[in-house]
């Protein structure tokens, strides 16, 4: 086949897509088929329609290649692409959006709200611990933990400097103490839970990419219920969202209050494909070689 990856872009996790996108090239130019990387700019589309593969490997992270606006434009040049279509996208990129999807389904995820920066000086929008996102960000691009120590201050103050400056809306959430836990879905199979331990804070944008500074242990060594919820949770989340190819889905888990502890974060449509990857790594200890699980997802963007 000729396979164009779609990688790079302008996100913030533009060098996590580079990672991913060479990752897969390699794996599929080694299983023999031609290869066209493609580095996405504005011109995506006249490279994608110069290149006319017979299918898109997407290798994107973040905004524009996660939400639905890069699906939507294949969609229009009729280019078969992997992973999820362009709805899905739109509601999964969204951490708020998710929600009203995930919750009536019987997926727990933590309440919040919606606040402006301006929100958040002088009182406090949650009580804390409270988490700050943007809505649309991966990898812990812009996450601030607010501690009941006060570590941006108590109140936080106008002039505090915080990574919840660069975004113009934030996601407010109750900080849920305990264990990071993940679980990757392939095709109609939720693979594996994985706990994810950093070894020092929380497993922010330089844990997740740092060798060494976060232990994988997989499967994750917690009692088999909460294995299972994991794993029943991720792959509803995967249908109910709408999910195509793989998707993996993200919980925190409070291990003081049982079943009752456990919460998804979010589901990520284009979840990190390096070939150190969580997916990749839960694929692996599933039987499925890193190269098997790139060439399962464009066969399943084929159907
Ligand atoms: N957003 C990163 C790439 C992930 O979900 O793995
Ligand atoms: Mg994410």
């Amino acid at each position: 086949l000729h396979v164009a990856v779609l990688m790079g872009g302008w996100a913030n996790e533009r060098p996590v897509s580079l990672m991913s996108g060479n990752g897969v090239a390699d794996a599929l130019e080694a299983r023999g088929h031609k290869v066209t990387r493609i580095d996405m700019d504005r011109q995506v589309a006249a490279k994608l329609a110069e290149a006319a593969p017979d299918v898109v490997f997407n290798a994107l992270h973040g905004v524009p290649g996660e939400d639905g606006t890069v699906q939507g434009m294949m969609d229009l040049m009729g280019i078969p692409y992997t992973h999820s279509g362009l709805a899905t996208s739109v509601i999964a990129i969204d951490k708020e959006l998710t929600k009203l999807l995930l919750v009536p389904a019987g997926i727990p995820m933590p309440g919040g709200r919606i606040v402006k920066c301006a929100d958040l000086y002088d009182k406090d929008p949650l009580p804390r611990p409270y988490v700050l996102k943007p809505v649309n960000e991966g990898s812990s691009v812009g996450v601030a933990i607010v501690t009941d120590e006060g570590n941006y201050g108590n109140p936080i103050a106008r002039d505090t400097k915080g990574p919840w400056q660069e975004f113009a809306e934030l996601l407010a959430e109750p900080y849920i103490r305990g264990r990071e836990l993940t679980a990757a879905v392939l095709g109609d199979r939720a693979l594996m839970v994985t706990e994810l331990v950093p070894k020092s804070g929380f497993y922010d944008f330089d844990a997740k990419y740092t060798d060494g500074m976060t232990e994988h242990v997989c499967p994750a060594a917690i009692p088999e219920d909460i294995t299972q919820l994991c794993l029943d949770y991720a792959l509803k989340a995967h249908k109910v969202l709408g999910c195509r190819g793989v998707s993996r889905t993200d919980f925190r888990w409070d291990d003081e209050r049982g079943q009752a502890g456990l919460f998804v974060l979010e589901t990520n449509t284009q979840p990190g494909m390096t070939p150190l990857s969580l997916v990749p790594e839960q694929a692996r200890h599933c039987g499925i070689e890193y190269d098997e699980l790139c060439e399962i997802v464009i066969e399943d963007a084929l159907r």
